[in-house]
């Protein structure tokens, strides 16, 4: 049974067997969207590091390709991005077109290399003049180039992470990179260090007359649930400089839950669709190595449509949204309601007798008074395993706890509640996609993200509603299973 082992994901990629970090090289070339991840061949944790790959038509369903790029010389392939060099600026490609893929070499020292595709990603050649950045001995963590053509100077960009800081190179060929500026001194979190830069610009609030650019950067550890987590950056970027407009001691978190790391975003999705889509590797370095799963370790997001809002307090906001495609995979309606008065009593028979194990819920919940009230789900039972993602009233925040699961103990720091205050609002709005080994919450239309890996047994498939002391309206509310991709 394919992809049926314990605590497989169903409509999340996961390698067929052995070990996953970072997403790499996410692009999207003549109607197909490349995937390359951060992967042990040989092994279930971290080791050796290879570039694995799969294709898809339509980021959901994916076909598992071979390794495409292994260990040399100069070291493992670390995590970097792959750009269509679509007028040769390279020369690789005989006037023509093709791919390029840029990632750091960890060998000794970490330093920049290329390597070319000249059949849509399933070959690769790497440049014989490697590396194309060499080791800068004064800096040890020197990785992650993320590349993209800048319209406005007519040159290929390269934000790079380097310790605390993101550097930043132009090259008119991707093979000659001349340093140009850094960010990051003294800005945003700085518990560990930087990693995984991605630097794209956005319309704000749809507007594309109005734009601003969006740098995010990954924490290695002192994130906001622990460990290893996302932040970003909000500012402006004229092709030399990046200058962030967010107050030099205020931090973005993209993600408010323990697990949505090192994600970056597809180069290369057409303008007409004009979508700024990212996948992120759903673990934490606090105990990626030992989660409870053995042919496989690791998996990614969903694929997540970003934009740029502002919001009520008037600043701008990075939300999130699952992909529209993502649709095409629900399958039977479980549960719906739409207009509901419901108190404590009436709550807790609300979900009586509804099983799902892999679903996605949606629903709006309004406060006709101060009231505490949340959404049970993967419960068991026996009450040993549950996974409860609720709103305090109190404290005006919405959290998800996932300290009641078949599987706690293989590390002190997965036990948990991860929260997030939020802007005063009488609605809650939310969305939440639960496969067999985590749950992804939207919050406000996307305004918020928790994203937490679960490990409960496979029958815990109950769910509750709970109002504590009060009532609350529920303006709709409706579950459908989610069909596998894997089959
Ligand atoms: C982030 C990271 C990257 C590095 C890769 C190594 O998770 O540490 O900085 O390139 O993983 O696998």
């Amino acid at each position: 049974n394919y992809y049926a082992e314990e605590y497989r994901p169903q409509f999340h990629f996961s390698p067929e067997e052995n070990w996953l970090n970072d997403p790499n090289g996410m692009v999207y070339y003549d109607g197909e969207y490349h995937l390359f991840y951060q992967h042990n061949p040989g092994g279930n944790e971290w080791g050796p590091m290879y570039w694995g790959h799969a294709i898809s038509k339509d980021m959901i369903n994916w076909d598992h390709k071979p390794i495409a790029l292994e260990p040399d010389d100069l070291g493992m392939i670390f995590s970097g991005s792959t750009v269509v060099d679509w007028n040769d600026t390279s020369g690789f490609f005989d006037g023509g077109e093709g791919l390029v893929a840029i990632y750091t070499q960890n060998g000794e020292g970490q330093k920049q290399s290329i390597a070319y595709s000249k059949d849509k990603g399933r070959s690769w050649e790497k440049y014989d003049g490697n590396p194309v950045i060499p080791v800068d001995p004064e800096i040890k963590d020197f990785r992650d180039p993320k590349v993209f053509w800048h319209e406005g100077t007519e040159k290929w960009v390269m934000s790079l992470a380097a310790g605390k800081k993101v550097m930043f190179y132009d090259s008119p060929n991707l093979i000659d990179w001349n340093f140009m500026s850094e960010f990051g001194e003294g800005a945003g979190a700085q518990g560990g260090v930087w990693e995984c830069p991605d630097l794209f610009e956005l319309p704000v609030d749809g507007d594309s007359d109005d734009t601003k650019w969006v740098l995010q950067v990954d924490i290695g550890d002192g994130a906001i649930a622990g460990g290893s987590g996302a932040q970003y950056f909000i500012g402006d970027f004229d092709g030399t400089t990046f200058k962030s407009i967010d107050e030099p001691d205020h931090i973005n978190w993209l993600d408010y839950g323990a697990d949505f790391y090192a994600g970056q975003s597809f180069s290369d999705i057409p303008d007409k669709d004009g979508r700024r889509i990212m996948i992120a590797w759903m673990s934490n370095w606090l105990y990626a190595n030992r989660v409870p799963t053995e042919e496989w370790r690791g998996s990614m997001s969903v694929p997540r449509s970003l934009e740029l809002k502002t919001t009520d307090d008037g600043s701008i906001k990075l939300f999130q949204h699952p992909v529209e495609e993502l649709t095409a995979l629900r399958d039977k309606e479980l549960f719906r309601v739409e207009n509901q008065i419901v108190d404590s009593i009436k709550a807790a028979d609300l979900l009586d007798g509804i099983e799902a194990d892999v679903f996605e819920l949606n629903a709006e919940i309004q406060l006709d008074q101060p009231v505490d009230f949340g959404i049970k789900v993967r419960m068991s039972e026996e009450n040993q395993d549950e996974t409860v993602i609720g709103f305090s009233e109190s404290k005006n925040e919405l959290f998800v706890e996932r300290s009641q699961s078949e599987e706690l103990y293989f590390s002190p720091y997965f036990n948990g509640r991860h929260a997030v205050s939020i802007n005063d609002s009488k609605v809650i709005n939310l969305k939440i996609l639960v496969d067999k080994n985590s749950v992804e919450v939207f919050l406000q239309n996307g305004e918020y993200a928790i994203t937490d890996l679960i490990f409960p047994r496979d029958d815990s498939r109950g769910l509750d509603f709970y109002v504590e002391d009060g009532e609350v309206t529920i303006n709709s509310l409706e579950i459908h299973s989610i069909k596998s991709t894997w089959k």
